[in-house]
């Protein structure tokens, strides 16, 4: 095996042993630091972020890295290159180029580049709906939406209208149905795996209103977009691929580092001909990225070049099996108000509401709202966490 994947997979296995986080007070000085100083300090960078390796890591979508992940960033700092420069890199855009393209089959969508997460995506996608709209201003989203929605809408000078949800957080097509009557949009937004319950929105209702209402259909799938990788899946993201893009993160629902993001669309985006780029050799996509390189897709390149995508799949059906696994040990304890997602987020309610508040304050679990409804919010983001483990936990408290 190559030196330095041996290395790394060797740095992988000894992170598991620091544990302990040294007291922080290293200032910045002229000089450079100590060599003990300088291990105290990254044994408390690093520890602070052991704690996602926990069996009972449960509150965020953050996960632990892959040796083959850590060595795949490392080579894209050690390439370093910018890709706006395509043609002096021959290797590193055929490597974008494969990747996009697997993605295309995936997302069945035909076009598609790298961001730097669906922050960016959203804003992205909102950016080439305006584009293709002279007549409204009017997004249409759930109240489940991410905020990065509400972000991009202000960036861009649209507005933006929430859309009534279930008890479940998912929009109500009727609703939307009702509002693009009203007022014509200029997009409809459909979350696939809703940051809170990890619900998935209507998708076929959301894209025939788009098609009726001549609107854009973006969907952001920035968290549920990780099922894509199930073949038992593959009907959904064939339907999502009516969309006009689709935006997906494999720094959450994959386990990559961050910033890994993917934007997908239907029409290819022209190039940007209306500024003078002659410095490049060829002009940039009219779309947000700018200088990037590796940094945003060799993790998982290499992710999938050494493990293999059925290790990824095997990974990825582990956290959803032990989120269902939570799932009914909690229906099975009285008590529990459940909210059951297919994304591996699960939440629950009980009472009373402050009961667990010392798991959320150790980062085991966190706090949400579904359909206005105050909720503790478990995320089964990598195959580390362990239902039986967290119900232990929960059970302690109660
Ligand atoms: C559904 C959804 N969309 C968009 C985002 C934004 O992603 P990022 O913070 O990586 O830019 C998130 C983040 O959690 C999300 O859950």
């Amino acid at each position: 095996m190559n030196q330095f994947f041996t290395v790394i997979s060797e740095l992988e296995r000894s992170l598991h042993n620091i544990v302990q986080a040294q007291p922080f007070n290293i200032a910045i000085h002229d000089q450079p630091i100590e060599s003990e100083s300088l291990e105290k300090l990254i044994n408390s960078v690093v520890s602070e972020g052991n704690k996602h390796r926990s069996p009972t890591w449960a509150a965020h979508m953050t996960a632990p890295i892959s040796a083959a992940s850590m060595f795949g960033q490392l080579v894209a700092n050690l390439h370093n290159g910018n890709l706006l420069s395509a043609s002096l890199y021959p290797v590193l855009a055929t490597i974008e180029k494969q990747l996009l393209s697997w993605f295309s089959q995936l997302f069945h969508q035909p076009y598609g580049h790298f961001t730097c997460g669906s922050t960016y995506g959203n804003l992205d996608a909102l950016w080439q709906a305006k584009k293709h709209s002279t007549t409204s201003r009017i997004v249409y989203a759930s109240t489940a939406a991410h905020y990065s929605i509400a972000k991009a809408c202000q960036i861009l000078d649209l507005e933006l209208r929430l859309i009534e949800t279930n008890d479940h957080d998912q929009l109500i097509p009727s609703a939307l149905e009702a509002a693009c009557r009203t007022q014509t949009p200029l997009a409809i937004i459909a979350t696939l795996g809703t940051s809170a319950a990890g619900v998935i929105d209507p998708i076929a209702a959301c894209c025939d209103l788009a098609k009726r209402f001549n609107a854009w259909c973006h969907i952001d799938a920035a968290w549920g977009g990780a099922l894509a990788i199930l073949p038992e899946y593959q009907p959904l993201f064939a339907l999502s691929g009516q969309a006009d893009s689709i935006c997906f993160d494999p720094h959450k629902g994959w386990q990559q580092p961050k910033p890994a993001g993917v934007l997908l669309y239907k029409k290819n985006i022209e190039p940007m001909l209306s500024f003078d780029t002659n410095y490049l050799e060829s002009p940039p996509l009219n779309s947000l990225v700018g200088s990037h390189g590796g940094e945003l897709f060799l993790a998982l390149w290499f992710d999938l070049i050494i493990n293999g995508v059925d290790a990824l799949s095997s990974r990825f059906k582990q956290r959803l099996e032990q989120a269902n696994a939570f799932s009914d040990m909690l229906a099975d304890t009285l008590g529990f108000e459940l909210y059951r997602s297919e994304t591996g987020i699960v939440c629950f309610s009980l009472e009373p509401m402050s009961a667990l508040n010392t798991l959320v304050d150790q980062g085991m679990i966190s706090k949400a709202n579904i359909a206005g409804k105050p909720v503790y919010r478990t995320v089964f983001c990598h195959h580390y966490v362990q239902a039986q483990t967290l119900m232990n936990e929960i059970a302690k408290n109660l």
